[in-house]
């Protein structure tokens, strides 16, 4: 190891630092460019600039064996699209691209949006909600299971397979391996499911079976597919409504701003992944020895990527810390960047801004109502209560 490789001790892992990352985060950026995690024994890039090198840089920075901080985890997610390179990875993601076109999605827009009006209205009638389960959840839960196709009997265990899924891409501490049980249900489930073909007819599910059917790809691999685009789209996405509903109980300023102009929400939508950034950090292999802001980093290095961090870097952001609307926050890295960059973002920003538009329209104020509490997993930076109160606004029955 280069010896002019800061060293942070701290473990950004622990309860404490799951729960609020943030200070973590800016030392991290403050030691340089590349800095060494003792605990993890990995490098970790914090700054903006270090990160979009190493995500764009796929050639070097290798995801094929693994974007988790244990082997256990990377031999497990062998398989997947997030876990391989090359010509593998670019058959993979094409087998589903199609379902997330822009074309697609507006054909999935209507749906997005009936399932939007029901769960504010719900929410608007109960007044008093938790913004985690009775709004952030609901939509994600009634869209994506269906979209994948996954059998209406298997989906009670989803977001607790999927959040654990999460959770065990992080080191090998106690969250992870509390969580190593849950995921290796989820696999066994899936591979059920392929077994029997249980999956929805007319589902991403159908299209990866259809093209192990025709030899596209090896049937091996379709059950790694089908949790592919299963168990990234639920805790992100409910991350980050969730996210924006607490910044804007806070900031109703900005609330009035989007309600008066809601022409303002798609940048809205990118301000508050860039603030909240559901997904922190996710590792690469380094293929070859290369320099990465003037430091040497050997062949097999391991290589974090702190988007989170990257997302709140002052080097390419004025004030990070401030939550703002009217920034042109459309460079944030919180769906990652290149080859790898979030499959799902198209519909993952479909369903936060269509939840907020139906909001702005009926809902004069979003106010804290008690103390919300973040979840503590590995990979996932989220709320898990978030009491809020809606005031309708006039006209809207409530
Ligand atoms: C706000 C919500 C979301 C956030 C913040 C998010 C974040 C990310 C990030 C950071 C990556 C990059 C991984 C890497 O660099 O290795 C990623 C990849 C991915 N995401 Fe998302 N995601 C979200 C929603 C979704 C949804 C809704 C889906 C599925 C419908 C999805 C499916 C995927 C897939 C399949 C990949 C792997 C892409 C590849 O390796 O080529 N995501 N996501």
């Amino acid at each position: 190891m280069s010896i002019t490789v800061p060293r942070y001790g701290a473990d950004i892992y622990s309860t404490a630092a799951i729960l609020d990352p943030y200070p973590h985060y800016a030392e991290l950026r403050e030691l340089g460019p590349v800095v060494w995690l003792t605990k993890q024994k990995v490098y970790a890039v914090a700054r903006y600039a270090e990160c979009k090198q190493v995500l764009l840089d796929d050639e070097t920075f290798v995801s094929g064996d693994g974007v988790a901080l244990n082997a256990l985890a990377n031999r497990l997610g062998r398989g997947t699209t997030l876990n391989s390179d090359g010509d593998e990875h670019a058959l993979k993601r094409s087998v589903l691209a199609h379902r997330l076109t822009p074309k697609a999605l507006r054909t999935m827009g209507r749906a997005v949006q009936d399932e939007a009006e029901r769960i504010v209205d719900a929410a608007i009638a109960k007044q008093w909600v938790d913004g985690v389960q009775d709004l952030a959840t609901a939509l994600p839960t009634s869209i994506v299971p269906d979209l994948v196709g996954w059998p209406k009997d298997g989906r009670e265990n989803l977001l607790r397979w999927a959040g654990a899924t999460f959770d065990s891409l992080g080191p090998f501490n106690r969250h992870a391996l509390g969580s190593a049980k849950a995921s290796a249900e989820m696999m066994a489930f899936s591979r059920r499911v392929v077994r029997e073909r249980s999956v929805l007819p007319g589902s991403m599910g159908a299209d990866v079976l259809a093209a192990a059917d025709e030899n596209r790809i090896e049937r091996s691999q379709c059950p790694a597919l089908m949790i592919d685009y299963l168990a990234p789209s639920l805790d992100t996405t409910i991350g980050a409504i969730s996210g924006a509903l607490h910044l804007f109980s806070r900031h109703p300023d900005q609330w009035q701003a989007v309600r008066q102009d809601p022409g303002l929400l798609p940048n809205a939508v990118n301000e508050v992944v860039r603030y909240t950034s559901p997904l922190r950090a996710f590792s690469r292999r380094a293929a070859r020895d290369v320099e990465v802001g003037g430091v040497t980093l050997p062949r097999n290095a391991r290589v974090l990527v702190i988007y989170a961090s990257a997302n709140r870097d002052r080097r390419q952001w004025q004030d990070p810390d401030e939550f703002d609307i009217t920034r042109d926050a459309s460079a944030q890295l919180g769906f990652g960047s290149g080859v790898h960059g979030c499959a799902g973002q198209g519909l993952a920003r479909l369903e936060t801004r269509t939840i907020l538009e139906v909001l702005a329209t009926r809902v004069e104020r979003i106010e804290p109502a008690g103390p919300a509490s973040y979840a503590v997993n590995n990979v996932i930076h989220r709320f898990d209560r978030l009491p809020l109160r809606l005031v309708a606004a006039e006209g809207t029955a409530s």
